[in-house]
């Protein structure tokens, strides 16, 4: 058997973190390959809730691996204190936490870099990131000449290349502030001080640090079994999303073997992540979008307000013209419907399930933002259910129109759909038969 992805196929937030925690216990290894603590991913159990930014979901069973592999971007501070909080409510982190020594390293010029070019927007708004730094240092990987690696904190130069990019990062930062009174604002990066703060943050940190790609592709040949947790969600794709506002990886299923090192053809289940409605965090089209009352009931039941940063969430209906695209880009197996329970007690429920563009009807997913910005959803109305199934364990006991609806979006997006979801905890979890 190969291995297993789990990948949100909308904006994020598709409630990935409880699915990858209930598949852990089928698997050896769980391994987070993209993004960085721009994720905030939640999972609940006895009675206890845990949020994770950068360390996998996997955490929670000490005899599996969990790995963060090289197409990952770290903030030593911010996993220094994710390990430190987690371990403080019991969960053990040793051995069984591994980073990738080619996984690329945040420093400060990354999130004052992320905050002035935020405030500068693109085209129509904002993209409204998460300002952790992932945007920009992405690009300075991409960049090569002033990036740092996991690997390179360890080596004997890193006091020198530190000096080398503050210096540039001090005479190019003040030139992305708006004006001079903004420029002057900008925070300057002392090198003596980043280096000492970063020598003792890659102390902390070196018991973890590995190659984690001879890892894994020993693992695949040993035959064990890999569980892959997909972060953001595929419309945020750096290139198959909403660009400009996206995030600054391959958050779709593309994204799995360049950010781990791990073949595509050893994946051979991929689950896509969606809710039952649409949620987006931060600036960009949504063509489903609901500025009205209706989307405040959604916000209001679904408690839609980031993990990370704590912004209401834009709610909407469920985009199956979205979804179908990002399932079949992704190489979606099945689906598993999240937060169902959520859509109790409205009267009737909406499936967008084609767009209206310059006096045509499709079902493809425009390429453009702006373009997506112009269609109007064609929407197909179901009726509701007034029950609440958040104690439901067997599908057969769902409300008929919740089990019409189910089938549909199933219908829509053109994927089984294996497993429900009526609430936050593992046991609020429904197989599909
Ligand atoms: P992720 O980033 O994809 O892991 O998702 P988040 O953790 O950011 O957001 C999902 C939220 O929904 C979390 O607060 C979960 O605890 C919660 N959740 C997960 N599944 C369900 C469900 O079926 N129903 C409800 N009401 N909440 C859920
Ligand atoms: P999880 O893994 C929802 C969004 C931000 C912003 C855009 C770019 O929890 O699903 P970035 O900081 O990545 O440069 O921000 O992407 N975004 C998310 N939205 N869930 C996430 O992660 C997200 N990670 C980034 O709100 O619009
Ligand atoms: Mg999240």
């Amino acid at each position: 058997m190969g291995a297993t992805a789990v990948i949100g196929l909308q904006w994020g937030d598709e409630a990935k973190g409880k699915i990858v925690d209930l598949l852990t216990k089928e698997h050896d290894i769980v391994v987070r390959y993209q993004g960085g603590a721009n994720a905030g991913h939640t999972v609940v159990f006895d009675g206890q809730k845990f949020k994770l930014s950068l360390i996998p979901s996997g955490i929670f069973r000490h005899n599996v691996q969990s790995v963060i592999a090289n197409g990952v971007v770290i903030d030593p501070a911010s996993i220094l204190g994710e390990i430190e909080s987690l371990t403080s409510r019991g969960v053990a982190i040793d051995t069984n936490l591994m980073i990738s020594d080619r996984a690329h390293v945040i420093f400060p010029w990354h999130k004052e870099e992320d905050r002035l070019m935020n405030d500068m927007g693109v085209g129509k708004e904002a993209i409204g990131t998460t300002m952790r730094g992932i945007g920009p240092c992405y690009r300075d990987k991409i960049g090569r000449s002033s990036a740092i690696r996991f690997g390179d904190l360890f080596r004997s130069d890193l006091k020198e290349k530190i000096e080398k990019i503050a210096a540039i990062k001090n005479r190019s930062l003040p030139g992305l502030a708006p004006n001079a009174e903004a420029a002057a604002q900008v925070k300057v990066m002392d090198a003596g001080e980043i280096y000492r703060q970063y020598a003792e943050y890659a102390e902390k940190l070196r018991p973890f640090v590995a190659d984690v790609t001879g890892y894994l592709l020993d693992a695949v040949d040993a035959g064990k079994k890999i569980l892959f947790e997909g972060a953001q969600g595929a419309l945020l794709d750096i290139d198959y999303g909403t660009f400009p506002y996206v995030t600054s990886s391959n958050s779709s299923g593309v994204g799995i073997s360049a950010g781990s090192g791990v073949p595509a053809r050893y994946i051979d289940r991929l689950i896509g992540i969606v809710k039952a409605y649409t949620t987006r965090v931060g600036g960009g089209p949504f063509p489903t979008e609901l500025d009205n009352e209706i989307g405040q009931k959604i916000r209001d039941r679904g408690n839609e307000y980031g993990t990370v940063t704590k912004r209401p969430r834009r709610c909407g209906w469920f985009d199956a013209v979205a979804a179908r695209y990002t399932a079949r880009l992704s190489g979606v197996t099945e689906i598993s419907l999240m937060l169902l329970d959520v859509l109790s007690t409205f009267d009737e429920i909406s499936i967008c399930t084609a767009y209206e563009i310059d006096g045509k009807t499709t079902t493809h997913f425009p390429a453009n933002a702006e373009d997506l910005r112009r269609v109007k959803p064609v929407l197909e109305t179901h009726p509701g259910w007034s029950e609440d199934i958040t104690r439901i364990s067997r599908y057969a006991d769902l409300p008929e129109n919740a089990k019409k609806y189910v089938a549909r979006i199933s219908e829509v997006i053109g994927k089984p759909i294996s497993m429900v979801s009526v609430g936050p905890s593992r046991e609020q979890t429904i197989a599909v038969e």
